[in-house]
């Protein structure tokens, strides 16, 4: 199962969200692939990211073999959870993450994408199409929900970061993404704290844990 993490606006906690979905798979199947278009996973993990990594592949003209990416991926954590990097800004070519989609969607582990910010003409929009699961990771924010006008994707699910004090919540994200929210995520000092730490592997916080959850099942 192929599932994408997106947003319409910068900063919402994406690659958070997309990080512990993997985790929560790879601890539910035994083995799970996240997959980072974005650029941010390394780090938040505290994996090497100074390889060659998805651009690389991405730019390469010839055919490369099948299981090219699986040589590219990184083992993150006791659980079977694998990285395949981003290793550089992706370029421009909808025929490479055309391809890659389909490599994606043969694997038997689930996948997890971070697919990062959706712009006009953003590269990873081929695989975002072609996921069985694509997710708008948003804030209930006007600014956020705004910025879907300009989105070229509609998503099958939402998932809400939550602030305390907002006066839009899951029901209006709803109405105005025209999706279903399948988990709201609270603003969490516990989970920043983590992710500074480069403890989200070892310690997924519960306030992340638990919402997430309901979506492998
Ligand atoms: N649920 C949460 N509670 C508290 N802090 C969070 C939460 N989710 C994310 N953060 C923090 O918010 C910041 C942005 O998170 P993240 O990098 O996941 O956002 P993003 O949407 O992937 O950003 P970008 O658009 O730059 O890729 C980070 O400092 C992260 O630790
Ligand atoms: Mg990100």
């Amino acid at each position: 199962v192929l599932v994408t993490c997106w947003s319409a606006k910068g900063g919402v906690g994406t690659t958070v969200v997309a990080t512990a979905l993997a985790v929560l798979a790879a601890r539910r199947h035994g083995a799970a692939l996240l997959v980072d278009l974005a650029g941010d996973v390394a780090p938040l993990v505290g994996a090497d990211s100074s390889g060659p990594g998805l651009a690389d592949w991405a730019a390469v003209d010839h055919d490369l073999p099948i299981d090219a990416t699986t040589r590219l991926e990184h083992a993150l954590g006791p659980d079977g959870l694998s990285l395949l990097p981003a290793g550089g800004i992706l370029p421009d070519r909808p025929d490479r993450l055309a391809a890659l989609a389909a490599v994606l969607s043969a694997d038997s582990r689930p996948v997890v994408v971070d697919a990062g910010c959706v712009r006009p003409g953003w590269p990873g929009e081929p695989l975002a199409r072609s996921a069985d699961r694509s997710l708008l990771v948003t804030r209930p924010c006007y600014l956020a929900l705004r910025r879907m006008a300009d989105v070229p994707l509609r998503p099958h699910g939402v998932v809400v970061v939550r602030e305390p004090g907002r006066a839009l919540d899951a029901g209006d994200v709803a109405e105005a993404t025209g999706a279903a929210v399948v988990a709201e995520v609270l603003q969490d000092p516990a989970v920043a704290r983590a992710a500074d730490a480069g403890l989200l592997l070892s310690r997924l916080p519960r306030t992340l844990a638990r919402p997430l959850a309901a979506v492998w099942s």
